[in-house]
């Protein structure tokens, strides 16, 4: 067993830390301030390649693996966690499903202009009346000669109103149950196809999260991903991949509160010594690198195990419930290390705190990742 990360994946880690901080930590704090996306940071990711970090080449991809992944994901997150859900939602939710099930003609009109970062993409499955319950879709797809008319409600689509490309779920069959549900490509400007509310969020508030309004929406039958009826499992195994992506946010959320208490006990005096000095602050400071280098194993196991074309179930909802609740962890530690201060926004942590909260929810809450996880050990 060889725990070393390869020449590719060094220089993958220096490359994105340094756009990351360059470009992503400055504007952090008040796009927090002011729930603004920031579409030069995207632009700027999609020249650099990292929206398409695992796709093949020929597709418009880097061609890397998903540990490259797991770094990309984990060092946007350590300084903007904003950044890393749109890097995640986009490339993981919109591009891979289009990659793994997408017909030829699909993946050259969707998948490289997504990978290139030249369009953004975002994925519709959940609903007021469906969440946790993904397969009580209410969102309706009609057959209508060479088209589908599709309408319907989606909510809390993560990159909604600024992405181009759209991959969402529909009921074709309510007697069918899941077996009914198909996916469709939708494009941003269809007629019918518009945005409701924006949600006003306790954190990751930089990144973009809308409903999605179908009314009447005429959709070409060559959208469709997959066949009629699969839809519900493409939803399933595009969340298996996912579900490392928000790992890896959530990973490099409690990195990036670590390196903060770290730096802040080392700098504060209290009774005529730095705070690091003192054991309760270093007994913190040890769970909490100790923590985040478990749940950095689980990460990259489950993307190791994506790279090899193994199955990912298990290992990506295990890898999400373990490190987001080490971000919850970690980032309340981090806020109590800073005291008072802390508790304001003059420091990182506060906003690092409520960042970490989503992890444990989106993509699946942490009690859905202990069905999934139950589900594979007792099969
Ligand atoms: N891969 C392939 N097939 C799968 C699968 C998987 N991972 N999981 C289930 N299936 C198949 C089953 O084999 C079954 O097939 P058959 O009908 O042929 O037997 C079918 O799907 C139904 O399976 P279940 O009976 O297990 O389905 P269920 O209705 O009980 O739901 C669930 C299972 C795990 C609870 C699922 O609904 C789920 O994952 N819910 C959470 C949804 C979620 O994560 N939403 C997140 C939204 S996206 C988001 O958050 C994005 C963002 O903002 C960043």
């Amino acid at each position: 067993m060889n725990f070393d990360l390869t020449e590719d994946h060094i220089m993958m880690r220096k490359m994105v830390r340094d756009f990351a901080e360059k470009e992503c930590g400055p504007g952090a704090e008040e796009r927090d301030e002011t729930e603004e996306f920031s579409v030069d940071i995207w632009k700027k990711a999609g020249e650099l390649g990292l929206a398409g970090v695992t796709f093949p080449e020929e597709y418009g991809g880097v061609g890397a693996d998903y540990i490259s992944y797991a770094i990309t994901v984990e060092e946007l997150s350590r300084v903007d966690a904003s950044v890393g859900v749109t890097i995640s939602a986009h490339a993981s939710l919109c591009a891979n499903p289009i990659a793994l099930f997408g017909t030829e003609e699909q993946k050259k009109k969707y998948l490289v202009p997504l990978a290139t970062g030249e369009k953004l993409g975002a994925f519709g499955l959940t609903e007021p009346m469906a969440g946790s319950d993904a397969s009580g879709t209410r969102t309706m797809a009609v057959r209508d000669g060479n088209d589908y008319i599709i309408n319907g409600t989606k909510c809390f689509i993560t990159n909604a109103y600024y992405a181009d490309v759209y991959v969402i779920t529909a009921q074709m069959d309510k007697s069918k149950g899941n077996r009914g549900i198909a996916a469709f490509i939708l494009e941003k400007g269809m007629p019918g196809f518009s945005f409701g509310k924006k949600e006003k969020k306790m954190g990751i508030r930089s990144s973009a999260t809308y409903e999605l309004v179908f009314e009447d929406v005429r959709v070409p039958a060559e959208n469709l991903l997959g066949q009629e009826g699969q839809g519900f499992k493409i939803a399933m195994q595009t969340l298996d991949f996912g579900r490392i992506g928000i790992a890896s946010q959530a990973l490099g959320i409690a990195q990036g509160a670590y390196e903060q208490a770290m730096k802040y006990t080392k700098e504060r005096v209290q009774f005529g010594k730095a705070i690091s000095e003192f054991q309760n602050t270093q007994f913190k400071l040890a769970d909490m690198a100790t923590q985040i280098e478990a749940a950095r194993l689980l990460v990259y196991q489950a993307a190791y195990l994506a790279s090899q074309h193994k199955p990912v179930g298990k290992a990506s909802a295990m890898a999400k419930l373990f490190a987001s609740e080490t971000a919850m962890a970690v980032t309340t530690m981090g806020v109590q290390l800073h005291g008072g201060y802390g508790y304001t926004r003059e420091y990182p942590a506060e906003r690092m705190m409520r960042d970490a909260k989503i992890t444990e929810i989106y993509e699946g809450t942490n009690e859905i990742q202990r069905i999934v996880i139950s589900a594979n050990i007792l099969k």
